[in-house]
C-alpha cells in the first residue's frame, strides 16, 4: 500500500448490533445520567408501531422523555430548527433517534447546536463545531443509510436549493443501535433501496482514492453480505437471518465511507435529493450503474475485486471483464430488487446544467477516484434517464 501518512479513524463510542438490542437502551441512558431524553423520529415509525417498541421499553424502564415526530425524507432546516426549538422547551439532555437516516441526521443537528449554538449552515463542511453534543443513541431502522455509525450528516437547504453536508466528529453518535427485530415491517421498496444504498456506500468507499486497508475490509465484506441476502430481505422481510446480515452490512458500510470518502453517485443523488425530494437511497440505487460505468477504465482492479465479492465467478476472466461482470451484477441486483428509474420520479432534464454543476461541489464528490467534469456528469445523467425511458418502452410494447 502507497504511504498515506497517518489516518484517523472514527467511529461511535459504542455499538449494538442484534436481536432485541433496544432492551439495553435504559441501561445506557442511566450511564449517561439522562434526566430527559427527546425522541427524534417520523410520523411514519409513529403510525407503523415501530417508534413505540421503542418507546414501550422507555415507558417500562420508566424514563422521562418527550417526542418530536416531524422528520421528513431529506430533513431540512426548518425541521432542524423546529426540533432542536422543542429539545430547549423541555430542556433535554440526551437524544434518542429512531429511523432511517433522516432523523438520525435531525438528531446529530440538534446535539451539534445543543453544545454550539448559531445557525445549523454554520457547520456546513469539515469539522466546524468545537464541542462534542448532547448524546445520541441512534437506533436505526433501516439497514441502508450508515447514518447511525457516521460523522456526517445532511440537512437540505430549502432557499439555497441544495444539500449541506455536515462531516464532524462531535456529531458521533453515542450508542449505534442495529435491532433487525426493527427491520422486519420495513416495505420491500425501503428494504431495497436503503439496501442499495449501503452497497453503495461499500463499493464507493473501496474505490475512492482516499480508501485505506480498514475501509477495505469493512466495504468488501459489507458488499459480500448485500449480494447474499438483499434479495431475500426483500422477498421475505420476516427472515431474520437476511435482517440481520443486512444490519451488519449495512454498519460496516457507514463505517467504511465515514473513514474513507463517498463519490459521484452520493454527489449526485444529493442534488437529487435537495431539488426533486427523491429519497436518498433511491437515487443512490439510480445512479449507481452509469456513475460506475464512467469510473470502470480508472479503477479495474477494484471493480474486479468488487465482482469477486459479490459472488461473480470471474476466476478466468480478465481485469477489464470482471469489472464489467461487477457492474453487470450490480444491474442484476438493481433490477431483482425492483428499483425505479429515474423517468419516474420528479426529474426534469431542463435542469441538467443546474444539476451537474452542484454535483461537482458536493462534498462526496471530492474523494471520486476521477475527477470529473460538468459534460461527464450531464452525459451519465442523462444516460441514465434515456436508458430508463428506453427500458419502459420496451416493457410497455412487451
Ligand atoms: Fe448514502
Amino acid at each position: 500500500m502507497e504511504n498515506k501518512g497517518i489516518v484517523e479513524l472514527y467511529q461511535p463510542r459504542h455499538t449494538l448490533i442484534g436481536r432485541d438490542g433496544i432492551m439495553k437502551i435504559p441501561y445506557f441512558l442511566r450511564r449517561l445520567n439522562a434526566e430527559r431524553v427527546l425522541v427524534v423520529t417520523d410520523k411514519g415509525l409513529v403510525k407503523t408501531g415501530t417508534a413505540g417498541k421503542v418507546t414501550a421499553v422507555l415507558d417500562d424502564a420508566k424514563v422521562n422523555y418527550v417526542i418530536y415526530d416531524g422528520v421528513e425524507p431529506n430533513p431540512s432546516v426548518r425541521i432542524v430548527n423546529e426540533a432542536f426549538d422543542f429539545y430547549k422547551k423541555n430542556q433535554c439532555d440526551a437524544i434518542i433517534a429512531i429511523g432511517g437516516g433522516s432523523p438520525i441526521d435531525v438528531a446529530k443537528a440538534v446535539s451539534i447546536l445543543s453544545a454550539n449554538g448559531g445557525k445549523i449552515q454554520d457547520y456546513n463542511g469539515y469539522n466546524k463545531s468545537k464541542k462534542h453534543g448532547s448524546p445520541i443513541i441512534a437506533v436505526n431502522t433501516t439497514a441502508g443509510t450508515g447514518s447511525e455509525c457516521t460523522r456526517a450528516y445532511v440537512v437540505t437547504d430549502e432557499e439555497a436549493k441544495t444539500k449541506l453536508l455536515m462531516v464532524d466528529t462531535n456529531s458521533l453518535a453515542h450508542i449505534a443501535l442495529n435491532d433487525p427485530m426493527l427491520m422486519v415491517g420495513m416495505p420491500p421498496s425501503l428494504t431495497a433501496s436503503t439496501g442499495i444504498d449501503a452497497l453503495t456506500h461499500a463499493i464507493e468507499a473501496y474505490i475512492c482514492n482516499t480508501h485505506t486497508p480498514f475501509t477495505d475490509a469493512l466495504a468488501m465484506e459489507s458488499i459480500r453480505l448485500i449480494s447474499e441476502s438483499l434479495r431475500e430481505a426483500v422477498r421475505d422481510g420476516s427472515n431474520m437471518d437476511a435482517r440481520t446480515d443486512m444490519c451488519w452490512a449495512e454498519y460496516m458500510a457507514g463505517l467504511a465511507f465515514s473513514n474513507s470518502g463517498l463519490g459521484l453517485v452520493h454527489g449526485i443523488a444529493h442534488q437529487l435529493g435537495g431539488y426533486y425530494n427523491i429519497p436518498h437511497g433511491l437515487a443512490n440505487a439510480i445512479m449507481l450503474p452509469r456513475v460506475l460505468e464512467y469510473n470502470r477504465p480508472y479503477c479495474m482492479g477494484r471493480l474486479a475485486e468488487v465482482a469477486q465479492a459479490m459472488g461473480e465467478k470471474v476466476d478466468h476472466m480478465t481485469v477489464d471483464q470482471a469489472s464489467r461482470q461487477a457492474i453487470d451484477a450490480v444491474r442484476r441486483l438493481i433490477e431483482d430488487v425492483k428499483i425505479p428509474s429515474l423517468c419516474d420520479t420528479k426529474f426534469d432534464m431542463k435542469d441538467i446544467d443546474y444539476l451537474a454543476e452542484h454535483a461537482l461541489l458536493d462534498t462526496a464528490t471530492q474523494t471520486n477516484v476521477v475527477r470529473p467534469t460538468r459534460d461527464d456528469v450531464k452525459t451519465i445523467i442523462a444516460k441514465t434517464y434515456y436508458e430508463g425511458i428506453i427500458k419502459k418502452q420496451v416493457k410497455e410494447n412487451g
